[in-house]
């Protein structure tokens, strides 16, 4: 069985972010102007990142090459009848190369984000599930929302 690691990811990581993102987004289907967004969120993150509004987090194989990761924002959030801390996590960028799926990977990027926000006193996270990714989730507990998330472009 191949062994990985799991870290925060840092500064040294922002190409491979910004693959995950653009490619998780191909995968799922969804148009992207890459040219426009790769910079845009590469330009993002060294501001986020340094800033920890942005927390993410890689599984390396053994020869030390990153294979999967996903991140957090922590955003400010009304109480309500869920929670009452004032602000919870949101997850994105959840990401595994090809060749290192369905072992567990983004599992276990997504145990390493609970367990830091339950550090952190935050005890809801949401996320938009892809087709892939639904299942994962819904084995860890996620349920979708009774009330739909709603987007409009301005
Ligand atoms: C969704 C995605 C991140 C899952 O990554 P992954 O590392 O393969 O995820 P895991 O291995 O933790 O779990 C995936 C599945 O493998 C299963 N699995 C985990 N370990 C396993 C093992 N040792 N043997 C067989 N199956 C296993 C899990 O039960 C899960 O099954 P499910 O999908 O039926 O719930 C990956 O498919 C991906 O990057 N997809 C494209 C981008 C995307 O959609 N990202 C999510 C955005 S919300």
């Amino acid at each position: 069985m191949p062994v990985y690691r799991v870290r925060a990811a840092t500064l040294d990581d922002i190409d491979t972010l910004v693959h995950h993102r653009l490619a998780m987004f191909a995968e799922m289907g969804s148009a992207v102007d890459t040219a426009a967004v790769g910079p845009a969120f590469r330009r993002w993150l060294a501001v986020t990142m340094p800033a920890g509004t942005y927390k993410s987090w890689v599984a390396e194989s053994e020869n030390g090459g990153v294979v999967a990761g996903g991140g957090i924002t922590v955003l400010p959030w009304p109480p309500g009848p869920h929670d009452i801390a004032g602000r919870i996590a949101y997850a994105y960028n959840v990401y595994t190369e090809p060749a290192h799926r369905r072992q567990g990977l983004a599992r276990t990027i997504m145990e390493a984000i609970h367990a830091w926000c339950r550090g952190e006193g935050i005890g809801v996270v949401g996320l938009n599930a892809s087709v892939d990714g639904e299942g994962l989730y819904a084995s860890m507990g996620y349920r979708p929302a009774a009330s739909p998330t709603m987007f409009v472009s301005l």
